[in-house]
């Protein structure tokens, strides 16, 4: 695989992140005539069989389309083997005909991250480097410290000293990570992390393409998963744009290697006070930063470094994106849960952001659409905890029971409410 500026189209030096001639952001090219459709297929198909892990990952069973790393590098925890849900009460909310949830939480992680991780710590350790960084949210940072262990390299992060789940930073600890608490936002986070020496530390945030690669794993999964079936529409969540890119990525890729016959379209879904990337899609010139503001704090993301290319995928999908509030995802996450499926905060934009594409009649009610879950739902419980704790529309209270008789009459009448429904 060629390695080239997403920009200028120049070819790029690995030990980069940047184009050295423009700064735009590097991705790698897949020559799809090096490879047959039908040989993949039938390779995939033999790898459920083995229980080799690199075969049991669900990102290096795809190894032949991923840019080459010697298999003693690969570090992985079998990574993104993602379930496909049907969504029916995610259906009936968005009045939407066929909702399927591709649940990208049920990672090693809890997260999407894992996929991009085990392709970035394998470089890194490929290469020989000793230490890691990333600026983040919580989930990559999470990821990273997770996979920089395996791998024996050292991790370091940077988080928002404010405003991101407690939950992700002790996960992180964990993991045994350098953790750095900035008094900024991921935005300066990741300004502080971009103005360092690649050569001295690995930067594996989604700048590194070799995330982008692993990411776009997930949407080979999916469409796998689906006996190759494209969906109509695909819906995610948009932070800092590395998964939009990465999903849109696969997709013309599965087009160019005749996996497919036609691409999903793309919609990407932003919290309203964290929308430059929307604002980008519905009226075109340049990004421009915003202080972002939401609760949905994976996404709490103001200057996105990827929207160029993610931009670029969109378009080449015939897609949208849009911004919802944060009430409506917090009701969107109730909903999902009540699906026993379940999500972080971030991850259920992709519902509210359906709903209200139904509601334009972007998407149509027959439409076959997945919904990308980034998250696992025990990835923020406060949150959780909050919303229930709440007035909202499907709030669920704890209940406590006066005495011993109102315990059994309250089991009872949930008993015989069950019965009757
Ligand atoms: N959903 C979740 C759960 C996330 O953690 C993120 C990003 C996104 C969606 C957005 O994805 O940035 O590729 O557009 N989280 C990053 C982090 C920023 O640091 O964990 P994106």
């Amino acid at each position: 695989m060629n390695l080239r500026c997403s920009e200028c189209g120049r070819d790029a030096d690995p030990t980069t992140i940047a184009c050295v001639a423009c700064g735009g952001l590097l991705a790698f090219e897949l020559d799809p005539s090096q490879h047959d459709a039908g040989t993949i297929r039938a390779r995939l198909r033999e790898r459920r069989l083995s229980n080799d892990h690199i075969d049991q990952s669900g990102v290096w069973r795809y190894r032949e389309l991923l840019p080459a790393i010697p298999a003693e590098s690969i570090v992985t925890l079998r990574e993104n083997m993602a379930p496909l849900y049907v969504g029916p009460g995610g259906a009936a909310y968005a009045q939407s005909g066929r909702v399927t949830y591709l649940h990208l939480g049920m990672n090693p992680t809890g997260s999407f991250k894992d996929a991009g991780m085990t392709v970035a710590l394998s470089r890194a350790k490929a290469t020989g480097a000793r230490a890691c960084i990333c600026a983040s949210t919580g989930n990559t940072a999470a990821a990273m410290a997770a996979y920089a262990q395996r791998a024996g390299l050292a991790a370091v992060v940077l988080v928002p000293a404010k405003g991101i789940s407690e939950s992700k930073v002790a996960q992180t600890l964990d993991y045994g990570a350098l953790v750095i608490a900035i008094d900024g936002d991921f935005d300066a986070a990741l300004e502080t992390v971009r103005r360092l020496d690649p050569a001295r530390i690995a930067i594996v945030n989604s700048i590194n393409p070799y995330r982008i690669e692993g990411q776009k794993t997930a949407a080979y999964q999916m469409l796998e998963a689906r006996d190759w079936r494209v969906p109509d529409w695909v819906v995610l969540p948009g932070g800092n744009m590395g998964n939009t890119s990465a999903f849109g990525k696969a997709f013309r890729e599965a087009l160019a290697l005749g996996l497919i016959d036609r691409l999903p379209r793309i919609a990407v879904v932003q919290a309203s006070g964290a929308a430059p990337f929307a604002r980008v899609v519905l009226d075109g010139g340049e990004m421009i930063p915003v202080a972002a503001k939401t609760t949905a704090t994976a996404i709490k993301i103001g200057a996105p470094a990827s929207w160029k290319k993610a931009l670029h995928e969109v378009k080449s999908t015939r897609g949208t994106a849009l911004a919802v509030s944060d009430e409506e995802i917090a009701d969107a996450k109730a909903v999902i849960g009540r699906d026993g499926i379940g999500c972080e905060p971030a991850s259920a934009a992709s519902l509210a952001g359906l709903r209200v594409l139904r509601e334009r009649g972007t998407i149509a009610a027959g439409d076959d659409v997945v919904l990308v879950l980034t998250g696992h739902v025990l990835k923020d419980p406060t949150y959780s905890a909050d919303y229930h704790g709440s007035s909202a529309v499907f709030a669920n209270r704890i209940v406590r029971a006066r005495d011993e008789a109102d315990l059994f009459e309250r089991i009872d009448a949930a008993a015989s409410a069950a019965a009757h429904a």
